[in-house]
């Protein structure tokens, strides 16, 4: 069922609340894909009912970035969830998510800012205030749906990491599910944004998944030192490539590693065609 109204998810789930059912929900912002596809099939398969938010959150886009552009396809979002088994798609407007003719900025609203420590690096380095954004709707979701479970893909590991932040920081009373990556078979992670690529675009954007996957075997074959391990990937990047960071991460807390361990998460962003990209590895392949 498709509702546009917070009101509306709030009447029924008070109603599945009262018949005690558990909620998970799916935050996304549309334009669905095979990887949203996995989030929302172990939310059925955990919770009694299921929402599917689809709302391209302007507060965490900065002002160069394609909110005007990113990809809007409700329709056919709204097939795939229920095909899947979603209950709801809670699809809202900016006005019904932060208030008719509301100024979307920190001076007038409300906002949940997480640590320093976690958004100083990796992709909060490039998008200042981006998280700010993230957290402040997942937490309106969160306490819009009173979920008892919310899914969020490895896909987005910064992500996935402050929001384990603040739902421990602020008592949030909902337990996380990180779900694996969901790939191409040639190892291209699904992405929204994969869309703005042509054909060339997405053969060179498989160096993401080349570069972890080539760090990761000689992990394996017994390199931990991380210098060697960034010189490697150097090898694989072309003039089409413009790297924004390779960076060797402890996968709890985002600290910087000195030497690669089992702990360690590797995270990487480049454009391809002017296409911001981001994908990750975990050297000990566990989840997370
Ligand atoms: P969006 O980019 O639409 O992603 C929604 C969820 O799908 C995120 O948890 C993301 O990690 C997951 N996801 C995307 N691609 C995936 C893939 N290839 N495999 C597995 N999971 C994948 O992330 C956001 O939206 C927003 O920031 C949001 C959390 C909804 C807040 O606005």
């Amino acid at each position: 069922m498709l509702v546009h109204k917070i009101e509306e998810v709030g009447a029924n789930v008070k109603e599945w609340k009262k018949q005690g059912f558990t909620i998970g929900i799916v935050p996304t912002m549309g334009a669905l894909h095979a990887g949203h596809a996995s989030l929302i099939k172990k939310a059925v398969e955990k919770c009694d009912k299921v929402i599917v938010s689809v709302f391209v959150n302007p507060i965490q886009f900065g002002p160069s970035e394609d909110f005007d552009k990113y990809p809007r396809t409700l329709e056919a979002d709204v097939e795939l969830a229920e095909s899947i088994g979603a209950d709801i798609i809670f699809a809202p407007s900016a006005d019904e998510m932060y208030g008719e003719g509301q100024r979307l900025s920190n001076d007038t609203l409300t906002y949940v800012v997480p640590p320093f420590f976690f958004v100083n690096k990796l992709c909060g380095k490039s998008r200042v205030g981006h998280f700010d954004g993230v957290c402040t709707v997942v937490m309106k979701l969160f306490n819009i749906t009173q979920a008892d479970y919310g899914f969020f893909g490895q896909k987005d590991a910064q992500q996935l990491i402050i929001i384990r932040k603040m739902v421990k920081d602020l008592n949030v009373p909902i337990e996380l599910i990180g779900c694996p990556i969901v790939r191409e078979e040639n190892g291209l992670a699904l992405s929204s944004r994969n869309k703005y690529l042509d054909e060339k675009g997405r053969e060179d954007a498989l160096v993401l998944s080349k570069i972890l996957n080539n760090i990761k075997s000689c992990y394996d074959k017994g390199i931990n030192n991380i210098d060697a391990l960034k010189e490697t990937a150097f090898s694989f990047l072309k003039d089409v490539h413009e790297l924004e960071y390779l960076e060797f991460v402890d996968k709890d807390n985002l600290e910087e590693k000195e030497v690669a361990d089992d702990n360690t998460l590797v995270l990487i962003a480049c454009r391809v065609q002017g296409v911001r990209l981001i994908d990750n590895i975990l050297l000990n392949n566990i989840n997370f």
